[in-house]
């Protein structure tokens, strides 16, 4: 770790771990429901645990993005992170809206919309965090060094979390209703997550191998 500010990485990692952990014990109690359809049917049916499975994978992916962005954005521009406290009151934000998620689920409070099921104030809550960490990451590469990694890395998490403002969307036409959130579930999946992938990937190969930066067209 060459910048201090890089340690901010290790929080957002506890996290995800934390969430991954609830993911996959819903997961697995999901899983016996198929086997024992009556097991928690009053307490916890099985489209409230779906709901928490699905919702954790998502979260954790994201801290993940975060995290990892956290970590190679001061190394790669060469600088510490605009704002440590930034990033930490982001992370704040999204725990306790992901805790606020799981809590409204629990007591049968959802939007009913595979993967966007969270109450409008999480939804609020998710975008507030996007748009702290868009402008603290943003502000950190412009005033560093630029690389092919960091530009291709922003390009994808601006998109990410431009594309969040659909989740606020829902007309009753069941068709738009699908477009909208097709925009957001799918140009997530196939259109900006390559992009945060291809970037991280790129930076562990050149960590990895110490293979110069012009040999994979980086720079
Ligand atoms: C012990 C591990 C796991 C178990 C037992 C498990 C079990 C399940 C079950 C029972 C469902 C609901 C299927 C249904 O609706 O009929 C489900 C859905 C899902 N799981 Fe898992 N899961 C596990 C791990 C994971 C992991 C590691 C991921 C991704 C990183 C994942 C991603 C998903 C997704 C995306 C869905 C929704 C699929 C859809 O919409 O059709 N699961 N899982």
């Amino acid at each position: 770790m060459k910048y201090a500010s890089q340690k901010v990485a290790y929080a957002y990692f506890i996290a995800a771990m934390g969430l991954f952990a609830i993911q996959v014990l819903g997961g697995l109690l999901a899983g016996w429901i198929y086997v024992s359809p009556n097991t928690l049917s009053e307490l916890l049916p099985f489209n409230i645990i779906r709901m928490i499975h699905t919702n954790a994978l998502i979260v954790w992916l994201l801290l993940g993005f975060f995290g990892a962005a956290y970590y190679l954005i001061p190394e790669e521009s060469e600088r510490e992170i605009y704002s440590v406290k930034l990033a930490y009151l982001q992370l704040i934000i999204l725990v306790v809206g992901t805790l606020g998620a799981v809590v409204s689920y629990l007591v049968g409070i959802h939007g009913g919309r595979e993967f966007l099921e969270q109450p409008l104030w999480v939804k609020f809550g998710i975008l507030v965090a996007a748009v702290i960490f868009l402008v603290n990451i943003s502000l950190t590469v412009l005033a560093g060094r630029r690389t092919a990694i960091t530009n291709v890395l922003l390009t994808g998490l601006w998109m990410l979390s431009l594309l969040w403002i659909f989740a606020f969307i829902n007309p009753s036409n069941l068709s738009l209703d699908k477009m909208y959130w097709w925009f957001v579930v799918h140009l997530w999946v196939e259109g900006t997550w390559e992009l945060v992938m291809a970037s991280i990937l790129a930076f562990l190969m050149l960590k990895l191998t110490g293979v110069d930066r012009e040999v994979m067209c980086l720079r």
